[in-house]
C-alpha cells in the first residue's frame, strides 16, 4: 500500500481535479481518496512517481519521500532564497525570460499527463515561452513548439537546450566564466570601436537602436553582445538572454506599455552593470537548479520552429506509430501585440530584421493590425460567411455590429466585428491544420478565457471557449469536455485584459466521415 499526500497548501479546485485524473491515468488498480491524499493498493511505477504534478510525498512501509516534482519546486525556493511554502511556478528554466501570458507550468504538465499519458510527442502550436514543451521533455516525451514571434521561438529553444543538456555542470562553469567577462565589458565607459557595431548590426539597424537606447546603456550592451562568439554555444546564448531580459529597463521603451512607446522626456538611464548582474544571477539560479533535476529520458528532445500554428503539418509531418497530443494556449481575440512588445530585443539580438516585424505582427492570430484593403476583404468575407463559421460566432459579430450602429461608434469599435470574425476564421484554420497531424482519438487541449468588448458601458462577453468549441465539429474534432480553470487570479495575470475565467477546451480527433 502506498500513500500519496496532498501538499500542505491549498490547491485550486481544478488542480485537485487534475490531480485525481492523474491518479486515474497513471496508477494501475483502484486508488482510494482520503483526506490526506490517495491510498494506492499496488506499488507505484517509476513513471507514475516521476510524472505526478501536485502530490507532495509518497509514503509506504519503507520510505517517506518528497515527490520529484515537489522536490524541484522546493529546490527552486532554496536556490533563489524565495520564501513562502505554496506552489512555485518559476522553477528550473521557467524563470529564464519574461513573457506575457505564460502558462502555469504545473497546469501544462497535468494536462499532458491527463490527455497525453501515452503520447510520444507533445505539440504546442502557440508555444510562447515554451512552457508546454519544457514540461513535455521533463516527462520524457518529445516536444514540438511553434511560434511566429522570433523572440518566443529563440527563448524556447534555449530553455529546451538547457533542459536536455547532458552536462549541466560544464554548462554552469562556462556560463559563469562568460558572465564574469560580460560584466567586465559592461563596466567600461568608453565607446566601443566601430568594428564592434558593424559585427552586430548593419548601419540602419544601428541607427534604429540608437534612437531607442541612450549611449550610456547602448555602449555597454554592444560591448557585451560583441564579446560573444558562436563558439560560446549555449552559454553565449544564455548571456544574450540575460541582456534581452533587461532591454526594456535600459531603453526608451515605456516598460508598462505593451506597444512600443517612448518614455517621457527627462528619464535618467540606470546603470547597466547591476541590472545585468541581477539578470545573470537569475540565469545562474536556473542552471544551479538544473543540477538537481533528473536528466530527461534519452528519447525526450524538444524542437522549436518559427512556424505558423495554421501550418503545423509543415513542422510535424504525419507519422505512423507516433502518438501525439496538442496542449496549447492560443492568443485571445484582439490579442496582445506580442511582436511589437518584444521589438527591441528582437532587433538588438538580430533575431529578425526590423523591416519584417510589422508583417509578423499582422500575421499573429488575434492581431489588431490590418491594412485598409485587408479590412475590406474581411468585411466581405464576414458578410458572406466565406469561412463557414458557426452561427454562434455570426450571432456575436452581428450583435456587436448592431450595438456599434446604435451607439454611432468610432472607428476602433467599428473594426471589432471584422477582427473577431478574422480571429475565429484563423483559429478554425489552426484547428483544421491540427486535425492533419493527429490520429483518431488523440486530443487537442486549448486553454482559453472569456473576454469583453471594450469602449462601452455595456460590454458584450466574448465566450471564446464555447465559440472555439463550436468551431471544432466541422474541423475534424468533437468536443470532449470544457473544464473550467480558476488559476489566474492567484498570479494576477491578464487582470488588465479583463480576462475573467479560463477553461481547457478538450477536443478529440474523429475521423472524417
Ligand atoms: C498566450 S501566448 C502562449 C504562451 C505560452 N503558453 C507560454 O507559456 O509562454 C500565445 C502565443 O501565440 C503566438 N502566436 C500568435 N499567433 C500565432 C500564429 N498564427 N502561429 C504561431 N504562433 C502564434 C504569440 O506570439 C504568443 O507567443
Amino acid at each position: 500500500m502506498t500513500l500519496l499526500t496532498w501538499p500542505r497548501f491549498d490547491l485550486f479546485e481544478y488542480e485537485y481535479e487534475l490531480a485525481r485524473r492523474e491518479v486515474r491515468v497513471l496508477v494501475d488498480g483502484a486508488a482510494e481518496e482520503t483526506r490526506e491524499g490517495f491510498v494506492v493498493p499496488a506499488p507505484l511505477s517509476t513513471k507514475a512517481l516521476q510524472s505526478f504534478t501536485y502530490f507532495s510525498e509518497v509514503v509506504d512501509q519503507d520510505r517517506r519521500e518528497v515527490t520529484p516534482q515537489r522536490r524541484i519546486e522546493l529546490v527552486h525556493r532554496q536556490v533563489t532564497g524565495r520564501t513562502g511554502s505554496g506552489q512555485s511556478t518559476r522553477y528550473l528554466v521557467h524563470d529564464l525570460h519574461e513573457y506575457k501570458g505564460k502558462f502555469n507550468p504545473q497546469m501544462a504538465r497535468a494536462l499532458i499527463n491527463v490527455f497525453g499519458s501515452r503520447a510520444d510527442e507533445v505539440i504546442d502550436p502557440f508555444c510562447g515561452s515554451g512552457t508546454t514543451v519544457i514540461e513535455a521533455v521533463r516527462l520524457g516525451k518529445r516536444g514540438l513548439g511553434l511560434d511566429i514571434n522570433p523572440l518566443a521561438a529563440w527563448m524556447s529553444q534555449i530553455k529546451v537546450d538547457v533542459t536536455v543538456s547532458r552536462d549541466p555542470v560544464r554548462l554552469l562553469g562556462e556560463f559563469r566564466a562568460l558572465g564574469q567577462s560580460a560584466l567586465r565589458r559592461a563596466g567600461s565607459a568608453k565607446k566601443p570601436p566601430r568594428t564592434t557595431f558593424s559585427k552586430l548590426w548593419d548601419e540602419d539597424t544601428q541607427m534604429y537602436l540608437e534612437s531607442w537606447f541612450p549611449p550610456e546603456t547602448f555602449w555597454p550592451l554592444a560591448r557585451v553582445l560583441g564579446g560573444i562568439s558562436e563558439s560560446d554555444g549555449l552559454a553565449g546564448e544564455l548571456i544574450r538572454l540575460a541582456v534581452s531580459n533587461i532591454t526594456r529597463q535600459v531603453s526608451w521603451q515605456l516598460p508598462e506599455d505593451l506597444r512600443i512607446r517612448r518614455r517621457p522626456k527627462g528619464w535618467q538611464p540606470p546603470d547597466t552593470v547591476p541590472l545585468l548582474a541581477r539578470a545573470l544571477k537569475r540565469v545562474e539560479f536556473a542552471l544551479v537548479e538544473q543540477l538537481d533535476a533528473p536528466a530527461p529520458d534519452s528519447v525526450a528532445v524538444g524542437r522549436i520552429a518559427q512556424v505558423d500554428a495554421r501550418a503545423v503539418e509543415s513542422a510535424a509531418p504525419p507519422r505512423k506509430r507516433v502518438s501525439r497530443v496538442i496542449v496549447t494556449s492560443p492568443p485571445y481575440a484582439t490579442a496582445l501585440p506580442y511582436v511589437d512588445t518584444d521589438r527591441l530585443s528582437i532587433v538588438l539580438l538580430g533575431l529578425s530584421p526590423s523591416s519584417n516585424l510589422k508583417a509578423l505582427d499582422g500575421k499573429l492570430t488575434g492581431s489588431r493590425e490590418w491594412t485598409r484593403s485587408e479590412s475590406k476583404e474581411w468585411d466581405a468575407r464576414m458578410r458572406s460567411n466565406a469561412d463557414e463559421l458557426p452561427t454562434s460566432v455570426l450571432d456575436l459579430v452581428t450583435e456587436i455590429s448592431a450595438r456599434n450602429e446604435r451607439d454611432n461608434a468610432g472607428f476602433r469599435r467599428l473594426a471589432v466585428p471584422g477582427l473577431l470574425y478574422r480571429y475565429f476564421a484563423d483559429m478554425g484554420d489552426a484547428i483544421s491544420s491540427w486535425s492533419r497531424v493527429l490520429s483518431k482519438d488523440e486530443y487537442a487541449v486549448l486553454v482559453v478565457g472569456t473576454n469583453k468588448t471594450a469602449g462601452t458601458n455595456d460590454p458584450i462577453v466574448i465566450d471564446t471557449p464555447s465559440l472555439i468549441a463550436d468551431l471544432a465539429p466541422s474541423r475534424g474534432f468533437v468536443v470532449s469536455e470544457v473544464c473550467p480553470l480558476q488559476a489566474w487570479p492567484r498570479y494576477g495575470m491578464h487582470a488588465r485584459n479583463g480576462v475573467a475565467g479560463e477553461s481547457a477546451v478538450v477536443l478529440r480527433r474523429v475521423l472524417d466521415s
